[in-house]
């Protein structure tokens, strides 16, 4: 272990970027090769471009020259200032050697130095019949004293997952039941000017609605900047939204919206959903169906190097999950949020 060393990542050096990307390449193609891979360009253009609102770290272990493990840590800098997370990965030829826990060690000192409380780490877990994980991640979690928190599902949908005309008769009964209420607009990149104040008022509801388990997170709020930085950020790492909202003619409010995420690069098969949220007061009307049929037929005509779509939910949002099961979406595993917290 004396020859272990844990350093921050500096962005502009090559090598070492290369490295700790080789750890997730070779973390993900041991533990859930069937999960989407990550991609070596955003994770590169990532690190220059952190995200907006939060301070971004990631933390390298390197052996011998090599990195062998990486810890990428977040803390919210708006709302949520008790909180810090972080994802380990260890090579697979380097782990049982103390390597994940002196990441874990740094990353614990760092949130504290920082006053932070709350602390979540994630891990894939086997879910149903789905393929096999592993339970190192767990275990080495559990025996850290975290606990699990919240437990998300995995989902995967092929883009031509229903037939044309099961697709076409959902998309009929989904307009039927929207009725005439809501414009339905679509778009693919940077949200329009005159949406961005209507978007950002919706977004900021999000943490709010969905199922967060034991995880005490408060709503984050979003205004027409801090969207518009995240917007750029997007552009920087080649990630593509596509987004359809329903807009509601007599407020001229938008009170849905779903998003799709594509990646921009043509040898890269997966893209991945975003969130899908309907304000409470237009529930029930179908449309966050409506907008998923809709956004999914952008994906098809735009993006034809996507084949699968990829989803998580939280496994006790039924709403969500009861849609996204009626467009195809089949289970692949879990994820696991494993917390600890500390007296403040
Ligand atoms: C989880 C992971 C980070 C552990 O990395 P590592 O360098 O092997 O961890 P360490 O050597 O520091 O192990 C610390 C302790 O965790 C537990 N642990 C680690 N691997 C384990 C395994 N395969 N089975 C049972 N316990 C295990 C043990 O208690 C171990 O202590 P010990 O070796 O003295 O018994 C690594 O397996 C990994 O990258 N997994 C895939 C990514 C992942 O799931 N990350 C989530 C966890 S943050």
């Amino acid at each position: 272990m004396s020859n272990l060393e844990i350093l921050e990542l500096d962005p502009a050096d090559g090598d070492l970027v290369s490295g700790a990307f080789e750890v997730l390449r070779a973390s993900h193609a041991a533990d859930n090769p069937d999960s989407p891979a990550p991609h070596e360009g955003k994770f590169a253009k990532g690190l220059v471009h952190p995200t907006p609102g939060e301070q971004e770290t990631t933390l390298i272990a390197v052996k011998d020259g090599t990195v062998v493990g990486v810890a990428e840590i977040g803390l919210p800098m708006r709302e949520n200032l008790h909180f810090g997370w972080a994802e380990i990965h260890v090579h697979p030829d380097h782990r049982r050697q103390g390597t994940g826990g002196a990441l874990l060690d740094h990353f614990v000192a760092y949130t504290r130095e920082r006053g932070r409380t709350e602390l979540t780490l994630d891990t894939h877990m086997t879910w149903e019949d789905g393929p096999e994980r592993a339970k190192t991640g767990q275990e080495f979690l559990e025996k850290r004293g975290f606990k699990l928190a919240l437990t998300s599902i995995n989902r995967r949908c092929a883009v031509d997952a229903l037939d044309p005309a099961t697709e076409q008769r959902l998309l009929a009964e989904a307009r039927a039941a929207a009725g005439d209420d809501y414009e339905i607009v679509s778009w693919i990149g940077r949200t329009p000017e005159e949406l961005v104040e209507t978007m950002a008022r919706i977004d900021s509801t999000i943490l709010a609605e969905v199922p967060l388990g034991d995880l005490a997170l408060e709503p984050e709020t979003i205004d027409a900047e801090l969207k518009n930085a995240k917007a750029d950020r997007n552009e920087a790492m080649g990630v593509i939204p596509i987004q359809t909202v329903a807009r509601h003619r007599a407020s001229g409010e938008v009170v849905a919206n779903t998003a799709v995420f594509a990646y921009d690069d043509t040898g890269y098969t997966d893209a991945f959903q975003g969130i899908t949220i309907v304000d409470k007061e237009h529930r029930g009307h179908r449309l966050g169906l409506l907008l998923k049929l809709v956004n999914l037929e952008l994906v098809r005509e735009n993006f034809p190097q996507v084949r699968a779509i990829w989803t998580d939910n939280a496994d006790v949002n039924a709403p969500m999950i009861d849609i996204n099961v009626l467009l195809g979406y089949e289970v692949v595993d879990a994820l696991g949020e494993y917390q600890i917290k500390f007296p403040s």
